[in-house]
């Protein structure tokens, strides 16, 4: 009496799926979407080796251990997050073909890659609008994070995007030089996986909102007059508003982004140059935002005068 109890109990936390549908992520990569925590869950998938091995000889390994099942067409349960790399053989053992099977959780939490301060886990930017862009994230150090694919669109076609060698990031060109507005936004899709478990991470933005100038670099600075120019990579053709500046100018002992200054005034230039008054020693800091967008700012540059040595 008490079995039949426990056994209706077991059934009811694994909700047992009668055959689950797999998604093809890229050859020889699937993935079976699963909706809720997995860790309840047990789904029962298809597998084949090909169809040119239809042969009942066949049998099966998952992750290089054999397993029972036979034949060019078999049935296998996913539990959890174990999902396997299936491998299948001829009847001497060798290999015909193998088939990666993920788990994706398509509504928890996300746990491969590490949130920024923005809570985003994908960071992307770009210097000019007519150059690359670039995409970041960080893996969680606890675990072993591999990207499974990655792949930007704008208006369906497929941008040209690169790994960085480090798989911390991708470069894409942007064939785009907007003279005119920028009217779709490129859709960048990356999925990662840990072991057997995969996570999908997805972006939608404009150029123009991701654009963060480089730093200036001063090309004037003496008698406490300083000047710089536009940053280089802020191109013209392409670029037909202008870049505003932002100068503070805190204590010597500072440093332009320390955040512990007491409010220092900053104020905004459209010019590229700036005479400061009635001070012996401070340090002087300027940084560049797109004017269209007023965005993202580039990083600070600085300048120090007075009891420190000068330096930039
Ligand atoms: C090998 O398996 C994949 C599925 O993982 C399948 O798409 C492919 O057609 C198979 N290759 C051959 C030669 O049958
Ligand atoms: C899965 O097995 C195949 C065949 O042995 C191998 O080429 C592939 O690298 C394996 N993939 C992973 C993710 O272990
Ligand atoms: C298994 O495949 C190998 C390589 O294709 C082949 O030499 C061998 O004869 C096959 N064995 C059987 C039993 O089909
Ligand atoms: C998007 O693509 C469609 C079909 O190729 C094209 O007609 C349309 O002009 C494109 N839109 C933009 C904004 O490029
Ligand atoms: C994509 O980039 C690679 C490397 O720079 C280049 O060889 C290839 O021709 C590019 N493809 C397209 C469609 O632009
Ligand atoms: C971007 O991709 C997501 C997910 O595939 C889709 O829902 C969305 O409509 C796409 N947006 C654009 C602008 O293509
Ligand atoms: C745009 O920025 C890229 C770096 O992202 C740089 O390689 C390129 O030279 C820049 N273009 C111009 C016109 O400065
Ligand atoms: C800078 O130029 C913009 C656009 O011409 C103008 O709206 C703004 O008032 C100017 N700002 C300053 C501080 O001169």
């Amino acid at each position: 009496m008490d079995l039949i109890y426990v056994f209706a109990f077991y059934l009811a936390l694994l909700r047992v799926r009668e055959i689950g549908a797999l998604k093809v992520i890229k050859p020889n990569v699937v993935a079976l979407e699963i909706n809720g925590n997995p860790m309840e869950q047990k789904t029962t998938v298809e597998l084949s080796c090909g169809d040119e091995f239809e042969d009942a000889e066949i049998h099966w390994r998952k992750n290089q251990h054999n397993i029972a099942a036979r034949g060019n067409s078999i049935k296998v349960s996913i539990e959890a997050m174990l999902g396997g790399n299936f491998t299948c053989h001829n009847a001497s053992g060798e290999l015909l073909n193998h088939t990666l099977v993920l788990v994706s959780p398509l509504d928890f939490e996300k746990a491969i890659l590490l949130q920024n301060d923005n809570k985003e886990f994908v960071t992307c930017l770009a210097r000019n609008y007519s150059g690359p862009f670039h995409c970041s994230w960080k893996w969680d150090p606890v675990r072993n994070g591999v990207v499974v694919f990655y792949r930007a669109l704008r208006n369906s076609s497929v941008l040209n995007c690169s790994l960085d060698k480090d798989n911390g990031g991708l470069t894409c060109e942007n064939l785009q030089c907007p003279f005119s507005e920028e009217v779709t936004r490129i859709n960048l899709t990356l999925l990662v996986r840990n072991q057997y478990r995969l996570e999908e991470h997805q972006r939608a933005f404009f150029i123009h909102d991701i654009i963060k100038p480089e730093k200036v670099d001063f090309i004037k600075a003496e008698n406490n007059e300083f000047a710089w120019e536009v940053p280089k990579m802020w191109n013209r053709p392409c670029t037909f508003f202008p870049l505003r500046y932002e100068v503070k100018v805190v204590s010597h002992r500072k440093d332009c982004d320390d955040s512990s200054h007491d409010r220092p005034d900053s104020f905004y230039l459209n010019e590229t140059h700036y005479k400061v008054s009635n001070k012996r020693s401070y340090t002087f800091c300027v940084r560049a935002q797109d004017t269209f967008t007023n965005k993202v700012w580039s990083d600070w540059s600085q300048h120090k005068v007075g009891k420190t040595k000068s330096k930039k």
